[in-house]
């Protein structure tokens, strides 16, 4: 990869953060963002504004065309049909649609939901809420001792009962792939709706739906260079007519009658209003960027780093790496007797951006028995000059706070 040509396309990375050159290691937060990117979002604002689907002008049909061909990149991107994506405004609301327009009338008193302690709160909740509402009961999958979800363990969470079952592609604590593929054929054979959290997996790894099998994915555009704002609701095209819409409104309708109303069939009857055009116009932009330098270069590269990475933290006493063998660049440790937070603050003084934190991850954290973690988390910008940086900083901060003050 040409990383200098790539960097020059983030017009941020120029920028300097407390004096010192951006070193941005928060990529599992959200992604910078490409000049084409912004051009793309720029272009429909400036030059093809006009809402979708209602016009019959020639500017409404342009600005249609555009949102349109941003679905279709966007399916073939993960493999799948242009009627099943659905825009929404990330991957929350994207989880949250999918467990009260499916969950909540598929489930009743008595069935079981599959889901584990890895989940980012956006996987997590919005099954513990239908469970509620619908007195199913959430099952977890026993974490193996590395802290993954292992096949052999899901087995064991698996019963005659289940209906459902949530998780995560890739942990964005752990950094862990799950062995999603397995999970689904297992899945399949048993009717069970496999339902897919790919926030971190779609920036980082190439996703072909029709391979893995799974009846629903999402993931959101800011952490893989769209802008904030836009996501992605992958179903198959017969779960997403069988789902129910949850917002309802203006262009997702066929009839409306005052004692009843139709509506139009997937995508359209999800996206209730107006939708997030310039958002959907930027993700086509990114995926196009992403797909141009290729998937597999991009995690290569990551993966590069993180060893690297990896081996110089090693070298430091008193580091305990939480996920030294994880298949993605998030790397999750904490430097003993030191809050995380703490640490944060010395990064954020050499110009080193991380997170501290639960990362919406508290049964992960529990699991941990961590109060939080330091995590850094690498993207195709990053260079081996910037871990450096990161791995001095690291010093810098064990010995600004390891003698403490204590009374
Ligand atoms: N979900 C994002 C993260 O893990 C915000 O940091």
């Amino acid at each position: 990869m040409q990383i200098q040509k790539i960097r020059d396309d983030f017009p941020i990375l120029k920028e300097s953060m407390n004096g010192k050159p951006l070193i941005y290691l928060d990529n599992g937060a959200t992604s910078l963002k490409p000049l084409q990117v912004l051009e793309a979002e720029a272009v429909y604002n400036t030059k093809k504004t006009a809402n979708v689907h209602r016009g019959v002008y020639k500017l409404s049909n342009e600005a249609t065309e555009l949102y349109e061909e941003a679905r279709a990149t966007v399916a073939k991107f993960i493999n799948a049909d242009y009627k099943e994506i659905v825009f929404t405004k990330g991957a929350t609301e994207a989880l949250n649609m999918i467990a009260m327009g499916y969950g909540l009338s598929n489930l009743k008193k008595g069935d079981e939901i599959i889901t584990s302690e890895l989940e980012h709160h956006s996987s997590f909740l919005p099954w513990q809420n239908v469970a509620k509402l619908t007195g199913a009961k959430l099952v977890k999958i026993p974490l193996n001792d590395e802290g993954r979800i292992t096949i052999e363990n899901f087995k064991k969470a698996l019963t005659d009962k289940t209906k459902v079952v949530a998780i995560n592609y890739v942990s964005n604590v752990m950094g862990y792939m799950a062995p999603v593929k397995e999970i689904c054929e297992i899945c399949s054979e048993r009717n069970i709706i496999t339902n897919i959290d790919a926030a971190q997996a779609a920036p980082h790894l190439k996703i072909d739906v029709r391979e893995l099998n799974c009846d629903f994915l999402s993931f959101t555009g800011h952490k893989m260079l769209a802008p904030t704002g836009v996501g992605v609701l992958y179903g198959k095209f017969k779960n997403l007519q069988q789902m129910n819409p949850v917002n309802f409104g203006g262009e997702m309708i066929d009839l409306v009658e005052f004692e009843n109303s139709t509506y139009k069939d997937a995508p359209f009857k999800f996206e209730a209003g107006t939708p997030v055009i310039a958002g959907a116009i930027g993700l086509k932009a990114a995926v196009d960027y992403l797909e141009n330098i290729g998937m597999e270069k991009i995690h290569a590269h990551e993966m590069e780093l993180r060893k690297y990475a990896i081996s110089e933290l090693l070298k430091i006493e008193g580091i305990k790496i939480f996920n030294e063998n994880a298949e993605t660049g998030i790397i999750s440790f904490n430097v003993a007797n030191i809050h995380p937070h703490d640490m944060a603050t010395v990064y954020d003084s050499e110009g080193v951006c991380v997170r501290a934190g639960h990362h919406c991850a508290q049964l992960l954290m529990k699991w941990l028995k961590q109060p939080a973690t330091l995590r850094a988390s690498i993207y195709l910008y990053n260079t081996k000059e910037e871990i450096d940086t990161f791995i001095k900083a690291t010093i810098t901060g064990k010995e600004t706070f390891e003698d403490g003050i204590f009374f």
